[in-house]
């Protein structure tokens, strides 16, 4: 834990790809127990952003504190071993196809821990009672609903008891009903386990639900932060749209930022 009590701090977080900022000087901290939300349009830097907090990727500069380690220079042995503290629900879902879902639940257990079979078992049977899939362990991906996919992503994500769990977009592709269901998971575990959570979405809904602190990304910068309250009083006009949900507004529809004409014709 960091002197002042934060799970996460980001200071000054830069990085660009072939010569194009994605995530430019941001900064902010998450306290222990809390629900961050990061909010933002298609390709605003949301899940790079969230790799980078997870090690996957190193920013060109700034600092990132995970309980009062600074991770971005640290040696792969080092970075292992806070990354034990995490788990981890992938956009994509990332459950694999050739496994059944109690073996995709059980990855991380086999990976990093050295427990025996029995006890994995017993583990893996709990996390997907939390997750309200007791029964399913059998069945392969292919063979259950995205919904209980996204919640089989969940019980392997905190097979290990994490202490900080980033989730990316843990709700897209869902009906409202299980969106709740999802959401109301995050926060039962939240407070049931003690975690902290990281969640990406671009559910206005399931943001204000979850959230008890929201940042807004745009092109790369943190545009807006603050509790839900504060965000749903912003008078920021990108951010307005972007709760609202409006087609028109200071959002631009293309994300390049060359001359099309000119693009077209060559
Ligand atoms: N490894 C990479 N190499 C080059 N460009 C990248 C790389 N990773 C991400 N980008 C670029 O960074 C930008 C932000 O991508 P990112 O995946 O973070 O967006 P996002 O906010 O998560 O979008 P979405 O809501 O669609 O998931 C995109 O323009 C993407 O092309
Ligand atoms: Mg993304």
């Amino acid at each position: 834990m960091s002197p002042d009590g934060d799970a996460i701090r980001v200071q000054n977080l830069v990085k660009s790809f072939g010569g194009r900022r994605v995530i430019d000087d941001i900064s902010f901290a998450v306290k222990r127990g809390e629900v961050l939300v990061i909010m933002g349009g298609s390709g605003c830097g949301k899940s790079t952003l969230l790799r980078h907090l997870i090690g996957v990727l190193r920013p060109d500069s700034g600092e990132i504190w995970i309980e009062g380690e600074e991770t971005t220079r640290m040696n792969h042995d080092a970075l292992a071993r806070v990354r034990r503290k995490f788990g981890m629900l992938f956009q994509s879902g990332g459950l694999l196809n050739s496994m059944t879902v109690g073996e995709n639940v059980a990855l991380p257990i086999r990976e990093h821990s050295t427990v025996d079979h029995k006890i994995a078992d017993l583990m893996v049977k709990m996390k997907l009672e939390l997750v309200g899939l007791t029964g399913f362990e059998n069945l392969r991906p292919s063979e259950i609903s995205g919904g209980m996919k996204k919640r089989v992503g969940l019980a392997r994500a905190i097979a290990l008891d994490p202490t900080i769990l980033f989730s990316d977009e843990p709700t897209s592709g869902l009906d409202p009903v299980m969106t709740a269901v999802v959401d109301t998971l995050t926060l039962d575990l939240v407070h049931k386990l003690g975690m902290t959570a990281v969640v990406v979405t671009h559910d206005m809904t399931s943001a204000f639900r979850i959230a008890s602190k929201m940042i807004m990304l745009f092109q790369g910068k943190i545009i807006a932060q603050g509790t839900p309250d504060e965000i749903r009083a912003s008078a920021n006009p990108v951010l307005k749209q972007f709760v609202d949900g409006q087609a028109d507004g200071p959002i631009p529809l293309r994300l390049s930022k060359g001359d099309y004409l000119k693009h077209l014709i060559g």
